[in-house]
């Protein structure tokens, strides 16, 4: 939600008397709409510069969000803008070229038949994982109705390491969240500890591939064997849901051989960003489910498209269209070659840091980017006690780069982590001037004969 207004501002915002021309206001109000028009150049330039304040989004290392893209991608976007999404009936186009790409994503995760298998663009992972959990309920309800069971204290099994966006599921759809504690042994969701938290009311496990905290790929086939066990003990057959926001664009070009996706029988569905390792600008996701029956046909509406009707499952129903456009470019322009050498190029600059980092006795690496191009690391226990890894982060911002230190999730909630996300745009020079940033900052701080005072902390969210 928004800040309160801060009273310490005026309430109008003071124009440069270079930006008004002649017969413009010289000030406009800050939280109502001004009464008379201005001239486009003036309301561009005050937008740009209050912009300008923004972080550089290139620095920002706390963003898996795609930050950089060729020109002709932003001709693209440029031409293309005003198209809605779901108006499919003005832009078959449009449409086609989303089923097209949603089907380029089934085969890179092996759906078994790409053709029967069914999917969608969101507006991000977050949607894409609300109509991936939403399929798990509605499915276990269906079956829970046709055995005559209560359908009223729907489960949903992950890590405590999830995303928010599986805490928000949960709360929204009145799904009972169950997390499997994360351990220094048990870093990720691997299968321990499962069988206590799975029962007849699981709706299904998430896991996820590129753990938001870290970067860490949980080991999706290791969990579908523990949920063997379970079903052989049980009866019980429970489905897993991939969270590859970052990982699933990731995996398929640098881990070709691991089996994370469709490949894992119980994998019934799996979500991605396009705008992570998709290499999109903000704004796109895509949900993929292995087979059209594991999308109960309860869930489905339909849009007219070309006079007949097309069945559509989202939560928004105007998006910008561009997007789609835009991953449909990158498809086209990088093929798999070209991702894997951009996913490889950022993993070769994401292990340099790790291993930079990892040599300096201030620190201990939490992993080593050998996943997705993203790592931690926490202070090496008793390196200092006179400064943080959130005074890092502060010192850092100062040169401009945005490097978040959080807490761990609940069950290692003292311990504090910094993450770097590596993407394509960060050079190996960039790295290595971020890395003599560090190594000056650590020189400083261990200098310190007495801790630093407590600075407000920026909450980082994930
Ligand atoms: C594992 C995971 N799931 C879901 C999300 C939410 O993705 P989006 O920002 O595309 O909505 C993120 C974002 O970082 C993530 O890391």
């Amino acid at each position: 939600m928004a800040h309160r207004p801060d009273p310490r501002d005026p309430a109008d915002v003071t124009l440069n008397p270079l930006f008004a021309r002649p017969g413009e206001a010289r000030s406009l109000p800050r939280y109502r709409l001004g009464e008379q028009p201005m001239l486009p150049e003036t309301a561009y330039q005050i937008v740009h510069d209050e912009a300008m304040l923004d972080g550089n989004a290139r620095l920002n290392l706390a963003t898996f969000v795609g930050t950089w893209m060729d020109d002709e991608a932003r001709r693209v976007y440029a031409e293309a803008f005003d198209k809605n999404m779901i108006d499919k009936d003005e832009y078959p186009q449009t449409a086609a070229i989303e089923e097209r790409c949603w089907r380029m994503v089934a085969d890179l995760w092996h759906a078994p038949d790409p053709a029967t298998a069914i999917g969608c663009s969101t507006i991000g992972s977050s949607e894409a994982c609300m109509l991936g959990g939403l399929a798990l309920k509605r499915r276990w309800q269906e079956s829970r109705r046709a055995q005559g069971k209560p359908v009223d204290r729907p489960n949903l099994v992950m890590r405590s390491a999830v995303q928010v966006v599986w805490e928000k599921f949960c709360n929204y759809w009145d799904v009972e969240p169950r997390y499997v504690p994360i351990s220094e042994e048990h870093r990720t969701l691997d299968g321990h500890g499962l069988r206590e938290h799975v029962d007849e009311n699981t709706i299904g496990v998430v896991s996820i591939l590129g753990v938001t905290y870290t970067g860490m790929y949980e080991p999706v086939a290791k969990v579908s064997a523990a949920l063997d066990e379970i079903q052989k003990e049980t009866g019980l057959d429970v489905r897993i849901h991939v969270d590859g926001a970052s990982g699933a664009m990731v995996a398929p070009f640098l881990q070709p051989e691991l089996a994370w996706d469709f490949r894992v029988p119980r994998v019934v569905s799996i979500n991605t960003s396009g705008h992570k390792y998709g290499l999109v600008y903000p704004g796109l996701g895509w949900v993929v489910w292995r087979d059209r029956s594991l999308l109960p046909e309860s869930l489905v509406f339909t849009v007219t498209y070309l006079g007949g009707d097309m069945p559509t499952f989202a939560l928004n129903f105007s998006r910008p269209g561009a997007q789609v456009l835009l991953q449909y470019f990158q498809f086209l322009r990088l093929g798999r070659e070209g991702y894997r050498e951009v996913q490889q190029a950022s993993q070769d600059v994401a292990k340099f840091l790790a291993a930079g980092i990892g040599r300096l006795d201030a620190f201990e690496l939490w992993n080593d980017a050998s996943d997705i191009p993203v790592f931690a690391w926490r202070q090496a226990p008793g390196h200092s006690h006179n400064w943080t890894l959130y005074d890092l982060s502060d010192r850092l911002r100062q040169k401009g780069w945005l490097v978040p230190a959080y807490p761990m999730p609940d069950d290692l909630a003292d311990l504090t982590v910094q993450r770097i996300v590596v993407r394509n745009g960060l050079s190996r020079d960039m790295a290595r001037s971020l890395l003599d940033d560090i190594e000056e900052s650590v020189r400083y701080f261990d200098k310190l004969t007495e801790p630093l005072p407590d600075a407000p902390r920026s909450s980082y969210h994930h």
